[in-house]
C-alpha cells in the first residue's frame, strides 16, 4: 500500500512528518529519496518535532551523520556524498539500524541494499515551485500494518490520500 500525499508548502510538508513520527519506534530506518532541494530535511525536520527533539534539524550533508535526543534519539544521515552501502558498516550504522533510535537516511536510495526489507521509502517528487509528492512506500510487514493505521481510510492498494 502507497499512500501518495499533495503538499503545498514546507509546513505541509513538516507536518506530515510530525504525523508519521506517531507510528515510529526504536529500531525504524526511514529512506528519503528525491533529487536536490525536494524537501528531505525538511520531511525529517517535522520527524524530529514530533518525536520531542528540540534542537532545529539541519542537513548534515557535511558532518554526514547527526545525532539528536528526543521522545525516541533521531539519527539523521546523508548518504549524499557516499560512495554505496558498504560505506554506512565504516560509520557504525549498523549498529544504529537496530538500536535505540530512528534512522533517517538522505539519498537513501544510493545505500538502499544496505537496508535489505524492513524500512519505510519516503519519495519526494518536485511538482511545482512550492508544489511536492511524497510517496510512502513500506517495505516490509510492520511497515504495511502501521500505514493502514494512519490512513484507515485508504484500504488495501493505497492511493491518493489528498
Ligand atoms: N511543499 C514543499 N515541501 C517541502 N519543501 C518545499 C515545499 N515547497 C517548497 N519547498 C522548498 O524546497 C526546499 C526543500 O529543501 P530541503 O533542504 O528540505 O531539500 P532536500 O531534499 O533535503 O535537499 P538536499 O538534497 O540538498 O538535501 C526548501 O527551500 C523549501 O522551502
Ligand atoms: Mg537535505
Amino acid at each position: 500500500m502507497t499512500v501518495r500525499l499533495i503538499t503545498r508548502s514546507e509546513d505541509e510538508t513538516e507536518q506530515w512528518g510530525r504525523k508519521l513520527a506517531s507510528q515510529l519506534r526504536e529500531g525504524d530506518c526511514l529512506l528519503l529519496v528525491g533529487e536536490l532541494g525536494a524537501g528531505k530535511t525538511c520531511f525529517v525536520r517535522g520527524i524530529a518535532q514530533g518525536l520531542g527533539v528540540e534542537e532545529r534539524v539541519t542537513s548534515p550533508t557535511f558532518v554526514l551523520l547527526r545525532e539528536h535526543r528526543g521522545r525516541i534519539a533521531l539519527y539523521h544521515l546523508d548518504a549524499y556524498r557516499l560512495a554505496g552501502p558498504e560505506d554506512l558498516y565504516q560509520l557504525g550504522v549498523e549498529e544504529l539500524a537496530e538500536g535505540d533510535g530512528v534512522l533517517a537516511v538522505e539519498w537513501g536510495d544510493k545505500v538502499r541494499d544496505f537496508f535489505r526489507d524492513d524500512y519505510l521509502e519516503i519519495e519526494i517528487k518536485i511538482l511545482g515551485d512550492s508544489v511536492r509528492e511524497l510517496s510512502l512506500i513500506p517495505h516490509g510487514d510492520s511497515w504495511k500494518t502501521r500505514m493502514e493505521a494512519l490512513f484507515p481510510q485508504l484500504g488495501e492498494n493505497g492511493a491518493q490520500a489528498k
